[in-house]
């Protein structure tokens, strides 16, 4: 914030004026989800809800924070995530903690540390919320987002990669999304990456100067990084760079092939794509992306694969692993884009109105009958006249319970159907019977 030039007790109160103003401002990259939004959450998570049930995963709920050690080691310390987009502080203990960026080093953790390798493997774990990064926001990308996650941890079996493919296809299925494009890759394993990692800097070398300054860096720390870089000169050098696919050692040309074959089987339709490496360093063998065609630069609404060496990496015995995150916030806005339903708006069916202020206090005992029988009531507790509760009631909800003197010396309310417009007189057990 730039302050101008002026008195001291002008200054004061310029500043103090531009902090309330940031005070009541969300932060950037991050975003109010109001009541007119909300409810297309609930019904996507209650999809994902169903889908993992009906594949056997059960939901955990996993620290928001956690040490940084944890993302630094996992995720990799030369990952955009880690070297720039950690939420990290120094705790009143002293600690480095950090927000978690993403949800599968969590999810490793957490298998070590309650021992789920004494139970039934592979581990099906799935959970959701808020994942914390610090990037540039634009549509689709935001500092605070959430991940559904899902992770079968614990076996080697290509099929558990094809699971979790199909898996994250069956919640955009149920979800009526289209036009999206799952494209795959192998990115080979610790015994055939550094013998691709040699041939793709020799492939490179007589480029190098021509490279952005960023994919330079890359080039000693994390070459295979140079492949999915945005910039067009990166790009036009990496046309012709030789895949990871070719250089596959038998066991990673054998897990590939089995789960080509599995997909296949189950009539999934993949693209390939060599430069497909993922921003996270932990990946092995499967990697994988489903992308909207009707989002923006930020298409992404899914990324997963495996990572048989995270837990190692860690500090935890070998746990392979394998899994996937899709981003809700995307879902939603590709839902939106293709008109997609979010199944039944949650609304009022009735609003009760009190004819007179005196009878206020049965229109309340009313409204909390119908409450108590499920069905959704509400009322005027502005004192507001017969005339604009009625227009509120029309507004609001489906049909109005009219009570009056007349009306509670009989004990029946007027019920009124306010799309048909017809009314009759009713107790408040027709109305229930009615309405259920
Ligand atoms: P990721 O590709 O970093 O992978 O994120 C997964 C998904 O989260 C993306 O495809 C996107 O839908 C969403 N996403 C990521 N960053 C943002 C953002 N800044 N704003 C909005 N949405 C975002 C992971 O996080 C891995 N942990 C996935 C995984 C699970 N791999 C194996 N298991």
């Amino acid at each position: 914030m730039a302050v101008p030039k002026l008195k001291r007790a002008e200054r004061d109160k310029f500043i103090l004026e531009a902090v309330i103003l940031e005070a009541v401002k969300a932060p950037r990259g991050t975003r109010d989800v109001l009541g007119d939004e909300t409810w297309k959450w609930a019904y996507v998570s209650e999809i994902c809800r169903n889908v993992a049930d009906d594949y056997g995963y059960r939901e955990v709920h996993l620290p928001i924070f956690e040490h940084t050690e944890l993302f630094a080691r996992g995720v990799g310390d030369t990952t955009d995530i880690v070297e720039k987009e950690m939420y990290t502080f120094t705790d009143k203990g002293g600690r480095s903690i950090t927000l978690r960026p993403e949800l599968t080093a969590s999810m490793v953790r957490s298998y070590i540390e309650n021992e789920m390798n004494k139970g039934p493997q592979p581990a099906k774990l799935w959970g959701i919320g808020p994942m914390f990064r610090y990037e540039r926001p634009q549509k689709g990308r935001y500092r605070q987002f959430v991940q559904m996650d899902m992770e079968a941890l614990g076996a080697q079996d290509p099929l558990v990669d094809l699971e979790v493919i199909d898996f994250s296809m069956e919640i955009y299925r149920r979800l009526g999304l289209s036009n999206l494009q799952v494209v795959l890759n192998s990115v080979g394993c610790p015994k055939c990456r550094p013998v691709y990692r040699k041939a793709l800097q020799e492939y490179l070398k007589s480029r190098y100067d021509d490279l952005c300054d960023t994919c330079k860096s890359r080039y000693d720390r994390n070459p295979l990084r140079i492949l999915d870089c945005k910039s067009p000169i990166c790009k036009e050098i990496t046309e012709n760079a030789p895949a990871v696919m070719e250089h596959l050692c038998p066991e990673c040309a054998e897990h590939f092939d089995r789960l080509m074959r599995g997909l296949d089987k189950i009539g999934a339709k993949v693209v390939l794509d060599k430069r497909l490496v993922r921003g996270l360093d932990y990946y092995t063998k499967t990697a994988y992306e489903i992308l909207s065609g009707d989002l923006g630069s930020q298409n992404a609404v899914c990324g997963g694969g495996r990572y048989d060496n995270l837990a190692e990496a860690i500090g935890g015995p070998h746990v392979p692993g394998v899994g996937f995150a899709s981003g809700i916030e995307r879902v939603i806005l590709t839902m939106e884009a293709q008109g997609c339903s979010f199944g039944r708006k949650p609304e009022n069916k009735v609003y009760v109105v009190a004819a007179e202020p005196s009878a206020r206090l049965d229109a309340m005992a009313l409204m909390r009958t119908l409450r108590m029988n499920r069905i959704s009531a509400d009322m005027d507790y502005m004192g507001r006249s017969m005339k604009s509760q009625m227009k509120n009631a029309a507004s609001t909800a489906l049909y109005a319970c009219i009570l009056g003197t007349s009306e509670i010396e009989k004990g029946v309310v007027t019920f009124k159907d306010l799309s048909a417009k017809t009314q009759e007189e009713l107790t408040p057990e027709q109305i229930i019977n009615k309405l259920k």
